[in-house]
């Protein structure tokens, strides 16, 4: 579609002596009034005439002209400017950019570094179902990105330091085990923390314990910081086995701790360069249109999760040399992040303009929503057992006899939690729900995941049943098919929504593409007997919009993170 646009904004230009941008289109409802749109109200500012003037005038022009290569004819319907296409051109160039495995891909962000950062999860807590979205939302912007040229590195911020590891440190000493943390991991180090906490209430010395405990570990206690270490490998390699579930990988984990000796540095440069104060007993600094100030330093002189991430971001720069850095963290923590970033402004650092928070909504459980300091935590991992338990239950029913059940019941269970995840609106709150997640039919993975399986089976079939077709017959009729339109017409737009996903940094715009193609694809299946065509280019163009759909689906799945197996 992309080509398809330009050549209509290059038109545009040439009558209005305005050029538009790649991202002024927009799809037609009704496929009658046209194949796609450009809305001429930003053109009727920039000429002075009404909207519904401008498209009048442009289709006069436009349509006495000659020579086009993808625009059929235009429509000027109210203030729109309506295109129908050559199909006979477009589907060429569609099929020729899918062959060359560059549909939807762009060059966008070549020469240009961007750093996403997700996940980010506390060592020594198990990764819970709220952990799902910054995961999957982060891992898909990361593909988005690589998908346009961007040169892309993961970074996974782990939550390694800070005053909760003092009490973890007191609790092992305490009434912990060694071996036990080397046996349980973190489900024993949640049951440490938890049973510290209990016993805290009556006991308040323990805090102050705890804080000790801290202090020490940031002045280099040796035997302090070898038991940090273990809570911190241990849960590592925990979440490690959970990210190749989900099929989720990171370049490098850098946690908070690797700021420890540099928050000295940060903090005198903040005194110097915005200035600080005391404020019972703790160090912060006021900033412009805030009422609460940055806390920089506790009491105890412990560094801060604001100190940590200012230190981060210099840090990243120097190592990386980042355009942007974005950062996928809940809308939770928005307020940190308008802190964090008016601070490096202050600082007059050159890349603060490049840093970004992409916030999401929350995502609940049925009615629960789910929060990690409350007792009743749903682990990713159970909710990824049962995804699978269930999609191998509708597999055995569907198709008892499929090969390899239990690896597609797990593509097909994880695929079906995060498509659920990633078709909603990144900022929108997400109610997850079994029976919606898992259908086959619906806006699902199974669906989608159901729809690729089919390409892949029918392709063989037609390939098969091609070579008993008479040579010859003219594809222009089947061009002329409202399907097969539809078709091509939902693959030109599935690579306006990559561009769209980048815009909007929100996979979602992938996730609802991925639906129109996969529904487009079953009506034209269900209204062409592709087994029926007696003549071999009528087939081809048949077998040629299978492979094409096929690898648009399994494209934008990977692009969502998600796995496309090819039986089901
Ligand atoms: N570890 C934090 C948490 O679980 C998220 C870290 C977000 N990233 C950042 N640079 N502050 O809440």
């Amino acid at each position: 579609m992309r080509k398809a646009i330009a050549e209509l904004h290059s038109l545009i230009d040439t009558h209005a002596k305005v050029m538009l941008a790649p991202n002024d289109w927009a799809s037609v409802p009704d496929s009658k009034l046209g194949d796609f749109a450009v809305p001429c109200f930003k053109l009727s500012k920039a000429i002075g005439k009404k909207p519904q003037e401008v498209s009048v005038h442009l289709a006069e022009k436009i349509n006495a002209g000659s020579g086009y290569t993808f625009i059929k004819e235009v429509i000027a319907t109210g203030p729109y400017l309506n295109v129908k296409l050559n199909f006979s051109n477009y589907s060429k160039m569609l099929l020729e950019d899918i062959k060359n495995d560059s549909l939807g891909k762009s060059k966008l962000g070549s020469n240009k570094k961007i750093i996403v950062e997700y996940s980010s999860p506390n060592v020594a807590k198990e990764m819970a179902l709220h952990h799902l979205r910054t995961t999957c939302i982060g891992h898909s912007l990361a593909r988005i990105l690589d998908n346009h040229g961007y040169d892309v590195t993961r970074i996974n911020y782990l939550g390694d330091w800070g005053t909760t590891h003092g009490k973890l440190l007191m609790a092992l000493e305490m009434f912990g085990e060694e071996a036990r943390l080397k046996s349980d991991g973190v489900s024993y180090m949640l049951e440490l923390y938890v049973r510290f906490n209990k016993e805290e209430k009556s006991n308040p010395e323990l805090s102050q314990k705890a804080k000790d405990a801290f202090q020490r570990l940031e002045s280099g206690d040796q035997e302090l910081k070898r038991r940090w270490q273990l809570f911190r490998d241990i849960s590592i390699e925990e979440f490690k086995k959970l990210y190749k579930r989900l099929g989720v990988d990171f370049d490098h984990y850098d946690g908070e701790s690797f700021y420890e000796g540099k928050i000295d540095a940060v903090v005198d440069e903040i005194t110097q360069k915005i200035g600080t104060r005391v404020s019972e007993g703790a160090l912060v600094c006021d900033l412009p249109n805030q009422k609460i100030p940055a806390l920089l330093k506790k009491d105890d002189g412990a560094s801060l999760y604001l100190t940590r991430d200012i230190a981060a971001a210099e840090d990243r720069q120097k190592r990386f040399g980042f355009d942007e850095c974005w950062y996928v963290v809940a809308s939770q923590q928005k307020f940190h992040f308008d802190q964090l970033f008016s601070i490096v402004k202050l600082l007059e650092k050159p890349f603060a303009s490049g840093l970004k928070h992409i916030p999401f909504g929350m995502l609940s459980f049925g009615s629960k929503t789910m929060k990690s300091r409350e007792g009743n935590v749903i682990f990713l991992n159970d909710v990824l057992d049962e995804a699978r338990d269930k999609a191998k239950a509708i597999i055995q029913e569907k198709n008892p006899t499929l090969e390899h059940i239990d690896q597609t019941a797990e593509q097909i269970g994880i695929g079906a939690i995060l498509f659920s995840d990633l078709s909603q609106f990144r900022i929108k709150d997400v109610n997850f729900s079994w029976e919606s997640a898992l259908s086959f039919e619906g806006d699902t993975a199974p669906f989608i995941q159901y729809t690729h399986a089919r390409c892949c089976s029918l392709y063989d079939r037609v390939v098969e049943h091609s070579k008993q077709c008479k040579a010859g017959g003219d594809i222009s009729e089947l061009l002329e098919n409202e399907h097969v339109q539809d078709l091509l017409r939902q693959w030109g737009i599935y690579e306006k929504y990559c561009d769209r996903a980048l815009d909007a940094q929100d996979p979602s715009q992938i996730a609802h593409s991925m639906i129109d193609v996969a529904k487009s694809f079953n009506r034209l299946y269900h209204n062409v007997r592709f087994l029926d065509e007696k003549e071999k280019n009528k087939a081809d163009l048949l077998i040629e919009l299978t492979k094409g759909t096929k690898w648009v689906l399994a494209r934008g799945l990977y692009l969502l993170g998600i796995e496309a197996p090819e039986r089901m």
